[in-house]
């Protein structure tokens, strides 16, 4: 599928790859940052979810993933995902140094930043919490902020099955939260793609006060600077197209593939 693509269009697309619909949150940034670019965008819903999976395995699911995208002749590969990223994404730049390949991790940085000692919760899948990627990246702002990790097991199941409002959803973000005075908490990370789109639902529990962040426009930046860095950007003005690729192979994937990126931003 991926091959007709871009024998069709004539363009070797930017790949974005997600455990499932959760990296649709950074397809939407990229596109709205370049939307010139063709994307190629592959949810492996059939193996998730990545975040409560052993590291050797979520690390060869992500190897084999892109081996297959980069083989087919993707330009760039964004690992939007922040477990796979913690997994795979230090190997994957070993493997293709020509190749640019942007992982995602937790935005703790401006949200660490934006206010004095904040109190800071970072909700993530229990894999990217445990590895080293995150505590390097804790350890760098812990004299700055009080940084809680949360593990979310279960949310991802939530937004892959359409779910991002109702009764539902809203007791278990509540349950979530349950622990915390939201009096005191000033800012929230989403260190999970798939959570930007329950920060609608996030909102009725936590309140206007606390600030939300998610790493999905760094991410859109990082990739334009990449791209531009090795004269990679498509200079074309016209629009450019969008594939979208998931291993559970059901229409009904696709079309929740495309409804969250129709969202308002
Ligand atoms: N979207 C993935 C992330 O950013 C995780 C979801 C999963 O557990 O598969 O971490």
């Amino acid at each position: 599928m991926l091959g007709d693509f871009i024998k069709r269009t004539g363009k070797a697309p930017i790949a974005v790859f997600d455990s499932g619909v959760g990296g649709i949150s950074v397809l939407r940034e990229l596109i709205a940052l370049m939307p010139q670019e063709n994307f190629y965008y592959y949810g492996d819903s059939a193996n998730a979810p990545y975040g409560t999976k052993g590291l050797e395995e979520v690390r060869k699911l992500t190897m084999d993933h892109v081996d297959t995208f980069i083989r087919e002749g993707v330009k760039a590969v964004v690992v939007a995902c922040n477990t796979a990223t913690s997994a795979a994404v230090r190997l994957l730049r070993l493997k293709y140094e020509d190749i640019p390949i942007i992982g995602i991790e937790p935005a703790l940085k401006p949200a660490v930043l934006s206010k004095e000692n904040p109190n800071v919760v970072v909700m993530a899948t229990p894999m990217t919490i445990r590895e080293e990627k995150f505590h390097n990246l804790m350890d760098r702002y812990t004299h700055m902020a009080h940084i809680i990790p949360l593990p979310c097991p279960g949310l991802m199941e939530y937004i892959e099955h359409g779910d991002i409002q109702g009764e539902e959803l809203l007791t278990f973000l509540e349950k979530l939260f349950d622990p915390f005075d939201k009096q005191k908490l000033d800012a929230v990370v989403l260190g999970c793609t798939h959570y930007p789109f329950v920060s609608r639902e996030l909102r009725k529990v936590l309140g206007e006060k606390v600030a939300l962040f998610d790493g999905g426009e760094g991410v859109a930046r990082e990739t334009r600077r990449r791209l531009a860095e090795k004269g990679l950007l498509n200079e074309e003005t016209k629009n450019g197209e969008i594939l979208f690729v998931n291993s559970e192979n059901t229409e009904e994937k696709i079309r929740l593939c495309k409804k969250l990126l129709a969202l308002p931003r």
